[in-house]
């Protein structure tokens, strides 16, 4: 799934140009040595969904419908280049912290150069982001710094976490916020900061923190319901990194007895033993808690939904609050096994 797919449903008849121009912003934005700017270009060329520029190019087009998108009003094209830069650089720290050997189907830069060259590639897009935002607004530049230090302590809360087997749900949501809602809200926000609706930008980011912490959810259910060689990235990873998220919470919270003692060991025993971790996906997987995430999901797309209530109609708006089910709808039959759907 790629997010120029949803060119049709949100009426932007050359988003995938508008897209391709956030490409070429995210390349010129590397202005760095070699040993920076060559593992930085390798994780953004290997490309992703694209989905937060897609949010912010969206979010602008329903906030001002005169704003041009070929080519790109330039605010829109530094925001949305802003969001990515951020994206990519969190993944790049979170890949250490996860040990993952794989990102978007290429080797991770902790696996290639290294972590302590990785922590450095992390913070230089980063700082690029902050250079593309600082050019569009303050609005713009305060909005991006403010999701960085939500996006370390949901990663810090995500940390104090680890292992724990009685983590409650609401806290692994609480993290979620942090970690992946916050950016989807910048994502959504900065499209109506960069065309000037200060006014919009509060509906825009509800819509994108929701969406965002639906979206998690999502990617929690592929780490157990995927496979490696479709998502470019490792799976069945949560468990091995002791990152409990919130199916393997509800699956624990649904099981009782000797069956729960079972669960809580296989759990424990994961980051070790690949048999375990192996066994534990078995076990949930047979359970009602894949089921129970998918209606928690529903509850927080409908959520971002209702956001959008406050935004003048139009077939842009419209077409964003249908994007949370048709990206779930999408990525469900694109990642998940036949088997397993
Ligand atoms: C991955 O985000 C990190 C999460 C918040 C789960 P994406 O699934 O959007 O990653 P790319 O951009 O497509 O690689
Ligand atoms: C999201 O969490 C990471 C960030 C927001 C940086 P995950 O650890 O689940 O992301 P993936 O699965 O590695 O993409
Ligand atoms: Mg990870
Ligand atoms: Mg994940």
């Amino acid at each position: 799934m790629k997010a120029a797919d949803f060119s049709e449903l949100l009426g932007i008849e050359h988003l995938d140009h508008s897209l391709d121009e956030v490409a070429g912003a995210l390349d010129a934005s590397l202005s760095g040595t070699i040993e920076l700017v060559e593992p930085a270009r390798r994780m953004l060329q290997a490309g992703g969904k694209r989905l937060r520029p897609l949010l912010t190019i969206a979010a602008a087009v329903a906030s001002d419908p005169t704003v041009a998108v070929k080519p790109l009003d330039p605010r829109v094209r530094r925001g949305a280049a802003s969001v990515e830069l951020v994206h990519v650089g969190s993944l790049v720290h979170d890949d250490i912290m996860d040990e993952a050997l794989y990102r978007r189907g290429v080797p991770t830069v902790n696996s290639v150069e290294g972590s302590n060259q990785a922590l450095l590639v992390g913070d230089f897009l980063l700082a690029r982001a902050g250079v593309e935002a600082a050019y569009v607004s303050s609005e713009v530049a305060l909005s991006l710094a403010v999701t960085i230090s939500d996006l370390c302590d949901g990663q810090s809360l995500e940390g104090l976490h680890q292992f724990q087997i009685d983590r409650e749900v609401d806290a692994a949501i609480e993290s979620i916020k942090g970690k992946t809602g916050a950016l989807m809200r910048a994502a959504c926000d900065i499209g109506a900061l960069c065309v000037g609706r200060l006014d919009l930008a509060t509906a825009f980011g509800e819509f994108g923190m929701n969406f965002g912490i639906a979206f998690q959810l999502v990617d929690d259910l592929l780490d157990l319901l995927s496979t490696e060689e479709l998502m470019g990235k490792p799976v069945n990873n949560d468990v091995r990194a002791g990152v409990f998220t919130v199916p393997m919470l509800l699956a624990v919270q649904e099981a009782s007895g000797p069956g729960r003692n079972r669960l809580t060991d296989l759990m424990l025993d994961a980051s070790s033993n690949a048999g375990a971790a192996a066994e534990f996906r078995e076990h949930v997987l047979a359970g009602t808690a894949v089921a129970a995430t998918l209606e928690l999901i529903d509850r927080y797309n409908e959520l971002a939904r209702r956001a959008l209530d406050a935004v003048s109609p139009s077939r842009t708006r419209d077409g964003l609050t249908e994007i949370p089910q048709r990206y779930l709808d999408g990525i469900l039959v694109e990642k998940v096994p036949a088997n397993l759907r």
